[in-house]
C-alpha cells in the first residue's frame, strides 16, 4: 500500500516539478525581456544585427557578431532555439544541437518577439505521414546525403560538422531545409516543395530506426564506410599473412 502511495506520488509531483522547471530563471519573462538579457549583445537592438568591423571575419564571413533577424520570422527563431543552437557562446562557433537553457514558455516568448520585428516566415507544419519513403530516399540521396550521409548519421563538411539527424523532429528538420543553418544550403520551394519535403521527412524519420536487416550493422554508418571496415580486415589479415610467411623465409 505504502509502496502505491509512494508511485501515484513520484507520477504526481515528478511531472509538475519537471513542468515548472525555472528555465533561465531570469525576472523579465517577456520575449523583449529575455532578448534584451540574452540576444541583443549580437543581434543588436530591434534585431538590427551587430555587424562591428573590429571583429575578425568568423566561418560564415560574418563581419561583427550576430546577423540582423529582421525578417528571419518565427520559423528562424523556433528552429535556432528549439534545438538549443542560441543563445550562442561564441559568434564564431558552429551552433550545436544542445538541450535549450529557456523552457517552452519563454521559447515561445522569444519566438514571437523576433517573429514581430519584422514580415518573415511562420512555422512550418510538415505532415510526413503524407510523404513516400522511397521518393523520401531519393530525395535524401540526391539533396542531403553529400553532407548528412545516406543513413542521416551525419558527417564533415569543409569547416563544419553536419550533425546526424536523429534529435531533430519534424517541424526542425522542415525548418533547417528551408533556411540552411550554418554552412547548409538553403532549398526554397522552388526546388524542393511541401510535399518533397514531407517526403525527406518521412525519410529521416524512418532512418533512425530502420528495419533491422540483421548482421553486423557498425553503428548503420552506411555501405562506404562498410566497405572501408571490411578492407581494413582484409588488408590486416592479409600483412599478418605477409609477416607470417617473410618470417618462414627469413629462418
Ligand atoms: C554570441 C553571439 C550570439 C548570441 C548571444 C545570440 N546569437 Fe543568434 N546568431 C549568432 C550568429 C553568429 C548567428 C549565425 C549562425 C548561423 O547562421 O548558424 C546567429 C543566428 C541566429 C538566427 C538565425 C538567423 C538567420 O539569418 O537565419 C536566429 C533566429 C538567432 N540567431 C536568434 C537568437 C536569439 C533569439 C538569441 C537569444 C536567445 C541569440 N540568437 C543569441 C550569434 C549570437
Ligand atoms: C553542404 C552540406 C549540407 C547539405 C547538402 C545539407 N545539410 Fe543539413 N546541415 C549541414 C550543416 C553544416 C548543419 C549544421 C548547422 C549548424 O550547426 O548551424 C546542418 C544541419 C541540419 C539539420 C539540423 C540538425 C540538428 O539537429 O542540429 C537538419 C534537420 C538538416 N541539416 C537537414 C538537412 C536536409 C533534410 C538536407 C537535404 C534537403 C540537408 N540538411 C542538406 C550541412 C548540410
Amino acid at each position: 500500500m505504502r509502496r502505491a502511495f509512494a508511485a501515484v506520488f513520484v507520477a504526481l509531483v515528478l511531472p509538475s516539478a519537471a513542468g515548472a522547471q525555472p528555465g533561465v530563471g531570469v525576472k523579465a519573462k517577456t520575449g523583449k525581456g529575455l532578448y534584451a538579457a540574452f540576444c541583443l549583445s549580437c543581434h543588436g537592438v530591434d534585431g538590427r544585427g551587430v555587424s562591428s568591423t573590429s571583429h575578425p571575419p568568423g566561418v560564415l564571413d560574418l563581419r561583427g557578431l550576430g546577423p540582423p533577424l529582421k525578417r528571419v520570422g518565427a520559423l528562424a527563431a523556433d528552429f535556432y532555439l528549439t534545438t538549443g543552437y542560441m543563445p550562442l557562446a561564441d559568434p564564431y562557433h558552429q551552433p550545436r544541437h544542445t538541450k535549450s537553457p529557456f523552457d517552452n514558455r519563454e521559447i515561445a516568448a522569444l519566438v514571437a518577439y523576433v517573429a514581430s520585428l519584422g514580415k518573415g516566415p511562420a512555422v512550418p507544419r510538415p505532415q510526413p505521414q503524407q510523404g513516400d519513403l522511397s521518393r523520401g530516399l531519393s530525395l535524401f540521396t540526391e539533396h542531403c546525403a553529400g553532407c548528412h550521409q545516406v543513413v542521416a548519421e551525419g558527417g564533415y563538411v569543409t569547416n563544419a560538422v553536419a550533425p546526424p539527424l536523429h534529435q531533430a523532429t519534424p517541424v526542425q528538420i522542415a525548418e533547417a531545409v528551408r533556411i540552411g543553418p550554418y554552412l547548409m544550403p538553403r532549398f526554397p520551394a522552388s526546388q524542393i516543395t511541401d510535399a518533397q519535403l514531407n517526403s525527406i521527412i518521412a525519410y529521416v524519420l524512418w532512418a533512425k530506426h530502420p528495419d533491422d536487416p540483421g548482421g553486423w550493422s557498425i553503428g548503420r554508418i552506411g555501405p562506404v564506410p562498410e566497405g572501408l571496415v571490411a578492407w581494413l580486415i582484409a588488408a590486416t589479415a592479409l600483412v599478418a599473412c605477409c609477416l607470417v610467411i617473410g618470417r618462414r623465409y627469413q629462418q
